[in-house]
């Protein structure tokens, strides 16, 4: 099985960058902060702080969690219901962030993501898929891009879905999460030694998902199994 891990800030592209690339080498992508949002979102339905990991630790036993795909898009199944829809808010976002520092949420969630990784060619992107998650896979992505331009992406994308947002804010907000993901100490958000470095400050998302196309064949050597 041939392995393509992307890490990465909020914001940098990640998940869309690696959808489109999964699409075109016919593997299968995961996105790995959906997981930790589902855990969130558990925690929300039980009414506990997701921040708490004397609460959350035994309830974690409670917590069944697994991916499907449909149509070639992935779905995640939180205790018998299909949840991908209501792990997208700001609340569960939050959620996400604060169960995901807990080590317990982190290994519990671990050999889902490995057992994936061996039956599959797998995309999959997070914040420790090359450096802890799969640290043999063939290919490792460190893909990111300036907070400034991360943050107009993000503006631009709420102006349009409607929302109404202040740039500062936004900027502020994703300095503060790339400070969390760094800082945190479990599985902080670092470039794997042996990552390709990709920025795509400058780059459209066509461009984008060619570069990473690239990157693939060249460490591949055209040869995916
Ligand atoms: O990528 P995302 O925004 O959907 O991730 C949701 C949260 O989960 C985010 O706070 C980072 C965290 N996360 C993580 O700690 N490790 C991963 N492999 C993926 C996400």
């Amino acid at each position: 099985m041939t392995a393509i891990a992307i890490d990465g800030p909020a914001g940098a592209g990640k998940s869309t960058i690696a959808r489109k690339a999964a699409q075109k080498l016919g593997f299968l992508y995961v996105d790995t902060g959906a997981l930790y949002r589902a855990v969130g979102l558990f925690m929300l339905q039980q009414g506990v702080d997701p921040g708490d990991a004397h609460t959350v630790i035994p309830l974690l036993k409670s917590v069944s969690v697994s991916l499907e795909y449909r149509e070639g898009e992935q779905r995640v199944i939180l205790c018998g219901e299909d949840v991908s829809d209501k792990i997208r808010t700001d609340d569960v976002s939050l959620a996400a962030s604060r169960v995901s520092p807990i080590p317990e949420v982190r290994s519990f969630l671990f050999s889902l993501q490995q057992d994936i990784a061996k039956a599959n060619n797998v995309v999959m992107d997070g914040r420790d898929i090359g450096t802890v998650v799969l640290p043999d896979a063939q290919v490792k992505i460190f893909l990111t891009a300036s907070a400034e331009e991360r943050a107009r992406r993000r503006y631009f994308q709420l102006i349009h879905s409607g929302v109404k947002a202040n740039y500062g804010d936004v900027l502020q907000d994703l300095k503060q999460r790339d400070y969390n993901d760094t800082h945190r100490a479990v599985s902080p958000l670092k470039r794997a030694d042996d990552a390709v470095l990709m920025d795509t400050t400058k780059d459209s998302l066509g461009q984008s998902v060619a570069r990473l196309i690239r990157i693939v064949e060249q460490k591949t050597g055209g040869k995916i199994s």
